[in-house]
Order: structure tokens, then sequence, then C-alpha cells
């Protein structure tokens, strides 16, 4: 059979492709003269699967889409502490070369607008790196995510540089409230050498899914950064990411993205997937239009939208029931789904509001597919409550999706791999009530 997404997004392009309006970037001679006709679009899944349609292998430069990248890179170097110093967190709602910096603290907004990118720049890699150290650095974690070796576009880098008077302005504002330490020229350049690294459209959709994927490359298998980074850049990209479209894309589309000059435009759904699309024709935010279309019908035939509630956590018990009779009695929870906070609560009501009234206790995970670390403890929490009320308790966990479960403070509970391995009552005896003593 042939596989269905490819012909989904080849459907989807074939709409937008009629749609000529916007302009390429004009401050930038070298973009000026890029082909705007380029159309493409990718889907990589969280387990490494790649789908793609148009132009997903044609090299254009990443721009404003490394800002995210860099960032996430300076807090894992530098740590929160030391970044969050000299970047906020709030959006600007002004477009991404506005030159204003917070008032009380003299720090550039967020990472997102050029003020806060070039500030997160100098921050990546250890202390102390020279600009060309720094670079590397930067190319190099760009590469990680991406999962291959990227390079610089230097026609590109040198055109931007020629022009980058307002860039220099900004570095250099940055530089007299002391957010820049070093020479203001230096940072610029290495920012838009940053900026110049050359990405395919499948390139950025890996990319994005490194970031759904909680900082693991789903193909290399790299850490590239961890889980409370990636959290902290998703988090900017909701915000921030689409500049002064941030509140319509927040609710049109809903997909922490991020979009750059050159027609590059990411979005990475927590996981789930990492989307890129490329189209060079920007809109009057320095958006694609195109791309922002392409997100748009994505969003809605796919209901990506991270606010769109989910199904609620009440399926979470499956059934409740009592399997045997007699002495042999044994209560079993089938349980299902993911689970975390609130499906983890219905569990917990489910045995306060039912006390089984059976010696053995089964919670039986077999087709629960997660269970985050707050779950993980309520469940425990429950096995430990249970033992000492006096009940063996046992997990059936074939797929050992809680691993090494260890209730403490007394609590006890024995793994098995189906509910027919609970040993027989004649090993204690009697039923609940009557026995444990
Ligand atoms: O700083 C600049 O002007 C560019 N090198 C990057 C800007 C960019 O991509 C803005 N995003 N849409």
């Amino acid at each position: 059979m042939r596989p269905v997404v490819p012909d989904y997004l080849t459907e989807v392009l074939g709409d937008v492709e009629a749609d000529t309006s916007g302009v390429l970037a004009q401050y930038i001679p070298e973009l000026a003269a890029a082909d705007p006709d380029r159309l493409g679009a990718v889907f990589a899944t969280v387990d490494g699967q790649v789908y793609g349609a148009g132009d997903v292998d044609t090299e254009f430069t990443i721009q404003s889409i490394s800002k995210p990248f860099a960032y996430a890179l300076a807090l894992a170097d530098r740590g929160f502490d030391a970044v969050l110093a000299k970047v906020g967190v709030e959006p600007s709602g002004e477009a991404f070369n506005q030159i204003s910096l917070e008032s009380d603290t003299g720090r550039p907004f967020n990472p997102m607008i050029n003020a806060g990118a070039m500030t997160a720049h100098s921050l990546a890699g250890a202390e102390g790196l020279s600009p060309t150290e720094r670079v590397e650095r930067v190319v190099h974690g760009l590469s990680s995510f991406a999962g291959r070796r990227l390079t610089v576009d230097e026609a590109v880098c040198a055109s931007e540089m020629e022009h980058a008077h307002r860039n220099l302005a900004i570095a250099h504002m940055l530089r007299s409230h002391d957010i820049l330490t070093e020479d203001p020229r230096a940072v610029v350049d290495g920012y838009v050498r940053q900026c110049s690294v050359l990405v395919t459209a499948r390139d950025l959709a890996m990319m994005a899914a490194t970031l759904a994927n909680r900082g693991v490359n789903p193909v290399s298998g790299e850490q590239v950064v961890d889980a409370r980074v990636v959290r902290q850049v998703l988090s900017l990209m909701a915000t921030c990411g689409m500049y002064d479209a941030a509140g319509d894309w927040a609710t049109q589309v809903g997909i922490p993205a991020k979009s750059g000059v050159a027609g590059g435009l990411i979005g990475a759904l927590p996981g789930q997937i990492g989307i890129a699309t490329f189209s060079p024709r920007l809109d009057v935010h320095g958006n694609s239009v195109r791309g922002v279309s392409l997100f748009e019908r994505f969003s809605s035939d796919m209901g990506l939208h991270v606010m769109e509630v989910p199904p609620t956590a009440l399926a979470v018990v499956r059934s409740n029931e009592v399997v045997g009779r007699g002495p042999d009695a044994i209560r079993v929870l089938h349980l299902q789904g993911g689970i975390r906070f609130a499906a983890a609560e219905r569990v917990v009501r489910e045995v306060v509001d039912h006390p089984p009234s059976e010696y053995r206790v089964v919670l039986d995970l077999t087709l629960v597919s997660s269970i985050d670390d707050v779950a993980r403890r309520m469940v425990l929490e429950i096995v430990r409550r249970l033992t000492l009320d006096g009940h063996e308790v046992y997990l059936v966990d074939p797929e050992t999706i809680l691993p090494d479960p260890e209730p403490g403070d007394g609590g006890r509970v024995t793994v098995i791999d189906d509910v027919g391995h609970v040993a027989s009552t004649t090993v204690h005896g009697a039923t609940y009530g009557g026995v444990p003593s």
C-alpha cells in the first residue's frame, strides 16, 4: 500500500501553490535572488519516520530558525540562571529586528528577536571561547539537532554582513548595557554566520522532531540537550516564535514554531512530530506566506493545535473486576492508555471509593502505554497503602512500563507477566480479612 502522509502533503502543497503573494527578503541581496517558487513540506515523527513532498532537499539558509536552537545550546552550556540574567522570556509583540530592550534591566525581551538571539549566540559554548570557536560550537550543535554535519553559506553570510547596520546598532546598544561583554561586531558576525547555516526542509523537520522528542534526535539517538531545556525553548517558540504575529499564530495554528527570512518555517509538536515547510515569499512579519497557510491546513486537518483538549483521562480504568471465587478471588484493575496526573488520580479514587475486599489485588498495566513521573509515584503510593492495609499486591507489567517498582515504607509488590501468574491462595492460606496478621 502507498503511504498515506506523502499523498496528503502533495495535495496540500497543490492547494497553496497558486498563492504567489508576499515578497522575498530584500535586505539580504543573496536572498532577494532566490527562486521564489520553491515549495516543500516535511513531517518527521519522533521515532524517525520522515515524509516529504515538493522541494524537501533544496538547501537554503536557516536564518531565524537557528534562534531557538542557539538558545537551547546557551541554556545547556551556561545554565538557566546565566542565560535568564541576560535574555528575558516575554513576547515583545514587535518586529524581529526591533531596536528595543527592557527598560529596567536592559535585557532583550526574548531570544527570538534579533537582540535576544545575538545575546544567546554570545552565550553558546563555554565562557571565553573565541568568536570562531563559538561559531563552531553553534554549527556543531545545530548539526546534532539535524543529525548531519551542516555548513555555512559564505555568500549569504557576506551579503548580510554588508547590510548588517541595524543588527550592528542593536549589538552596540547591548554592549552599552553590558548585556554583550565583547566586541559587538564579532558577535554580529558570529550571529550572521549562525543564520547562514545551510539546511533543507528535511533537516529542519528533523531538528524540530528532536525538540518534539525531548531533545533526542530520533534517528541518531543523540541527546542533544536535556528535556528541561526543550521545555523552555518550546515555550518561547509558542509565545514569541512568530514575532508580532504570535497571537494570530497561537490561535489559528497552535504549534510552537519559528520562521526564517529565507522561507523556512518549523513547528514542533511535543511527543508527536517535527514539521518543516519551505517557501521563500514572506508576509509583512517576515514569515513565509505559503508556509503559514500550510501550517494552518496541517493544524486544522489533523487536530494538531496544542490546546486541542485531548480525550479525558477518565477511561484509564478499563475494568475493575473480581477473578475467581472464595479464597481464590483476586481483585483486578485493568488500566489503559497514557497515565499522567489526572489519570493516576482517577485510579487512586477507584481504589479509595471501592476498597477491595479480596486479599490479592492486581494492577494490570498490560494496556498502559506510558506512565510519567508523578503518575508513577501515585501508583506506587496506592501499592504501598494497599500493602499496609494487608493486601498482597501484584503488577502485571509485561512491557516494563513501570520499571523498578519500589513502593518504599512498608510497601511490597510482585511484578508478573500475566494475571494467571498470581500465586495461589494456598500460599497465603485464606481470604483477605482472615489472613494477614
Ligand atoms: O537578523 C537577521 O536579520 C536575519 N539574519 C535573520 C532574520 C530572520 O530570519 C527573521 N525571521 N523571520
